[in-house]
C-alpha cells in the first residue's frame, strides 16, 4: 500500500459520524429494517427468486443459478424482454398514462412522454430497425447526446433482441470506431449533434470518421436534435434519419422472448491494458438485480420524480437512468448538459422546477458545487428532495456532509453506492430506510451479496482487497470474444472469487470503505481510464519516444492524469508541443483521459532491467519524498524528474 492510501485510511478511522434513517422515512420506505438481510443470509438463490418474481416472465425460470466458476447462469429456462417490463407491462394499470421521462435540452428546450408514448416510439423504432434486417444477437452501436431517443434505442434495441454497445458521446471518433470493430455492430445510431456548454458536439461527423471503411456497418441512423442542427452529409443506402424511419410502416412491433442468459448489451470499459474491454450483460439476471437494487436503495415510488444525472454512456446511465427505473414505472428526469450552463444554478433550477425527489449524482460534481459556493442550491426550492445517492469514486466526508446540508437540507439519507460496469447493479450500498450511514463509508453490501476483505493470499483481513466471494444475478458474463480476459482479470487473483480491482478497508461495524482502484486504472471524475490506454496514445504521437501515466491525487476530480513522456531525438520540448500532446490523446480517446500535467524529461526512471517505475513517477506527482530509488539503473533522473515537476507545477 502506498503512502497516499495510508494517510487516507488514518483520515477514515478518525471518521466516527453515524446517522440513523430519519424517522420520516424510515416510516414510508420499502425496508425499515433488517428483513432482507436476514432472508438472503438464510437462502440467497431464494432470495433472488423472490426477486426476480418481480418481473413479468414470459416463461418461469427451471433453474435459480449455475455456477461453474468463473460462469454464471442465472434463471436459465426463463424467458422475459427488457422492453416489455419497462414499457408494456405499465400499460394495462395506472401508469399507461403516467409520465416515464421528463426531458430538458442544455438549451431550455423541453419533451415528456408518458408510458403509453415511450411504448408507441420504441415500438416505431424497433420496427425500423427490424425492417433494416437487425435481428436478435446483431449489435447495434449507440452514440448519442442525453436526448430521449438514447433511451428509446436502447429499449428498441432490447426489444427486438440486438445487443447494443452505447459509447459515451464524448469519446473520439477512433474510440468510437474500436468499439464498433470490437462488436462488430452492423449498425450505428447517432445523432446529427448535442449541446455542451452552449457549443454543439458533431456526433455525426465524428461518426463518419468513425465508421469509414468499416464494410460490416450497414447502416447509419440519424436523430435531428433539432430542426436547422449542424450540416450533416447522409451518405445514400447507409444513413437514414431517424424520424423518416419511424414514420413509415404501422410502428407495431412486438417483444422477442429472450432467453435469461442471452445478451442484453455489451458495455466497453478501460482495464489494464491499452484496449477496453467489452463487458457482456445478459437479461434476467440483470434486470432482477437492477430492479431490487432501484427499489429499495432509491426507494422509488410511483409519485417519485427520479433524477440520476449520468450519461447512458456509463453503466449507471444503462442500469439507473434506463432499465430500473422504467421497469418500476417511475418517473425519470433526462438532461442533456453541462451543470454550470448558463450558470451554476442550473441542476438546482432543475430539481425545483420538475420536483425531483431523488437524486443520484457523482463526488466530482458534489465537489465542484461546494467549490462554486452555497449560494447556488440556495437560491432554489429544494424541498421535494428525499433522498440523495453518489457514485463512480469514494466521496470524501467533507463533500457527503455538504451533500447533506446543501443539497438534502440535513433531511434526506444518503446512499454511496459501491459498484461497477462489471456488476451490472449496486453491490455495496445503503438500504436509506435500515442502515445507518457513515460519511465516506458505502456501508455494507445489498442482501444476497456476499463481499468480504482479502490480502494477497486470499487471507481475510480488516484493509486490503475488496472481493465479492458468492456470484450475483447482475454480474458480467464475460469479455466480448476474449474468455481469457475474463479468466484473468477478475477471476485468477483468488480461487472462484471475484476481484473488482478496488482496496478497501473494513471497520468494527462491519462498514465498507472504498480507497480506489489498485490497479493501473485511474478514477477521474468518476469515469475510468486505463494508464495504458493513454500511454498508447501518447506514444502513437510523432514527437514520443516514450510514456509513462499515472494518477495524482486531485482536490475536484478525485485523480487526475499525470504523463511523463521522453522525446524521439531531435525533437525539441515546447510549450506548444504539450499542448499538441493533450489534444492528441483527446483525439485519441476523448477529452476526458486529456493529461492534466505533461512533464518532458531527457530519460524515464528504470530499473536496471529496464522497467520504467510508475511508483517513483506517482510519489513525484503527489509531490511526495521519493520511496525506494535503490533498484534504478540510474536515481539521478528521478531526482531531476522531481526537481523539474515541481518547477512546473
Ligand atoms: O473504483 C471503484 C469506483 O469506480 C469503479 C467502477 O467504475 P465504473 O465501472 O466506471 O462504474 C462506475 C459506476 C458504477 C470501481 O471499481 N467506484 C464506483 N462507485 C464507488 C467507487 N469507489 C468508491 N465509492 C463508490 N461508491
Amino acid at each position: 500500500m502506498d503512502g497516499s492510501r495510508s494517510r487516507e485510511i488514518e483520515v477514515l478511522l478518525t471518521e466516527d459520524r453515524t446517522f440513523d434513517p430519519p424517522q420520516a422515512f424510515r416510516a414510508a420506505a420499502h425496508v425499515s429494517d433488517d428483513t432482507p438481510y436476514v432472508e438472503a443470509g438464510a437462502d440467497r438463490e431464494a432470495f433472488w427468486a423472490v426477486q426476480a418474481e418481480q418481473l413479468d416472465w414470459f416463461r418461469r425460470w427451471d433453474n435459480v443459478l449455475s455456477w461453474e466458476p468463473p460462469f454464471a447462469r442465472w434463471f436459465e429456462g426463463g424467458q422475459l424482454n427488457v422492453s416489455h417490463n419497462c414499457l408494456d407491462r405499465h400499460l394495462d394499470g395506472p401508469r399507461a398514462d403516467a409520465t416515464a421521462l421528463i426531458w430538458e435540452g442544455e438549451p431550455g428546450d423541453k419533451r415528456t412522454y408518458t408510458y403509453r408514448e415511450l411504448h408507441r416510439e420504441v415500438c416505431a423504432f424497433a420496427a425500423a430497425l427490424k425492417r433494416l434486417g437487425v435481428g436478435r444477437g446483431d449489435r447495434v452501436g449507440i452514440y448519442l447526446p442525453m436526448i430521449p431517443e438514447a433511451a428509446i434505442a436502447m429499449l428498441a434495441c432490447t426489444r427486438i433482441g440486438a445487443p447494443h454497445s452505447v459509447v459515451f458521446g464524448g469519446f473520439s471518433a477512433k474510440s468510437l470506431r474500436d468499439r464498433m470493430i470490437d462488436a462488430q455492430a452492423r449498425v450505428l445510431i447517432t445523432a446529427d449533434g448535442g449541446y455542451r456548454r452552449g457549443g454543439i458536439v458533431p456526433l455525426k461527423q465524428t461518426s463518419d470518421e468513425a465508421v469509414d471503411g468499416l464494410e460490416f456497418v450497414d447502416h447509419v441512423v440519424v436523430v435531428r436534435r433539432e430542426e436547422g442542427g449542424p450540416p450533416v452529409d447522409m451518405r445514400d443506402g447507409r444513413d437514414h434519419w431517424y424520424h423518416e424511419l419511424v414514420a413509415e410502416g404501422d410502428g407495431a412491433c412486438e417483444p422477442e422472448a429472450m432467453e435469461a442468459e442471452d445478451i442484453l448489451y455489451i458495455l466497453y470499459t478501460s482495464g489494464t491494458t491499452g484496449k477496453p474491454k467489452g463487458i457482456v450483460h445478459t437479461t434476467g439476471g440483470y434486470l432482477t438485480q437492477v430492479v431490487a437494487t432501484t427499489k429499495w436503495v432509491f426507494d422509488v415510488k410511483h409519485d417519485d420524480v427520479y433524477w440520476c444525472t449520468a450519461d447512458v454512456g456509463w453503466v449507471t446511465g444503462h442500469s439507473y437512468i434506463v432499465y430500473g427505473p422504467l421497469a418500476l414505472g417511475a418517473t425519470i428526469v433526462m438532461y442533456e448538459g453541462a451543470p454550470d450552463y448558463p450558470d451554476r444554478g442550473r441542476f438546482w433550477k432543475l430539481v425545483e422546477d420538475y420536483g425531483v425527489t431523488i437524486l443520484y449524482t457523482a463526488p466530482t460534481a458534489i465537489r465542484a458545487f461546494m467549490k462554486w459556493g452555497d449560494e447556488w442550491p440556495a437560491r432554489y426550492d429544494m424541498s421535494s428532495l428525499r433522498l440523495l445517492g453518489t457514485v463512480g469514486e469514494p466521496i470524501n466526508p467533507e463533500a457527503w456532509m455538504w451533500y447533506q446540508e446543501h443539497i438534502g437540507g440535513d433531511r434526506c439519507p444518503i446512499v454511496d453506492t459501491w459498484w461497477q460496469t462489471e456488476t451490472g447493479g449496486i453491490m455495496i450500498t445503503p438500504l436509506p430506510g435500515a442502515v445507518s450511514t457513515k460519511p465516506g463509508s458505502a456501508t455494507i453490501p445489498f442482501p444476497g451479496v456476499e463481499a468480504t476483505i482479502l490480502d494477497n493470499d486470499g487471507q481475510e483481513a480488516d484493509s486490503g482487497y475488496l472481493a465479492i466471494t458468492s456470484p450475483w444475478p447482475g454480474m458480467l458474463r464475460g469479455i466480448w470474444g476474449d474468455e481469457q480476459r475474463y479468466r484473468e482479470t477478475y477471476w485468477s487473483k483468488w480461487d472462484g472469487v471475484y476481484f473488482p480491482g478496488d482496496g478497501a478497508r473494513r471497520d468494527e461495524d462491519g462498514y465498507y470503505w472504498i480507497l480506489g482502484r489498485v490497479d493501473d486504472v485511474l478514477n477521474v471524475a468518476g469515469h475510468r481510464i486505463g494508464t495504458m490506454e493513454v500511454e498508447s496514445a501518447l506514444v502513437d504521437h510523432p514527437a514520443v519516444a516514450e510514456a509513462a501515466v499515472v494518477g495524482r491525487a486531485d482536490e475536484l476530480k478525485g485523480q487526475a492524469v499525470a504523463a511523463f513522456v521522453s522525446l524521439v531525438e531531435g525533437t525539441e520540448s515546447s510549450s506548444d508541443l504539450i499542448q499538441e500532446l493533450r489534444q492528441h490523446v483527446g483525439n485519441e480517446i476523448g477529452a476526458i483521459a486529456k493529461p492534466a500535467d505533461i512533464v518532458i524529461s531527457a530519460e524515464l526512471p528504470k530499473t536496471r532491467s529496464g522497467k520504467i517505475m510508475r511508483r517513483l513517477l506517482r510519489d513525484v506527482a503527489e509531490g511526495r519524498a521519493l520511496g525506494d530509488t535503490t533498484t534504478l539503473a540510474d536515481p539521478a533522473v528521478v531526482e531531476q524528474l522531481k526537481a523539474k515537476y515541481e518547477g512546473e507545477a
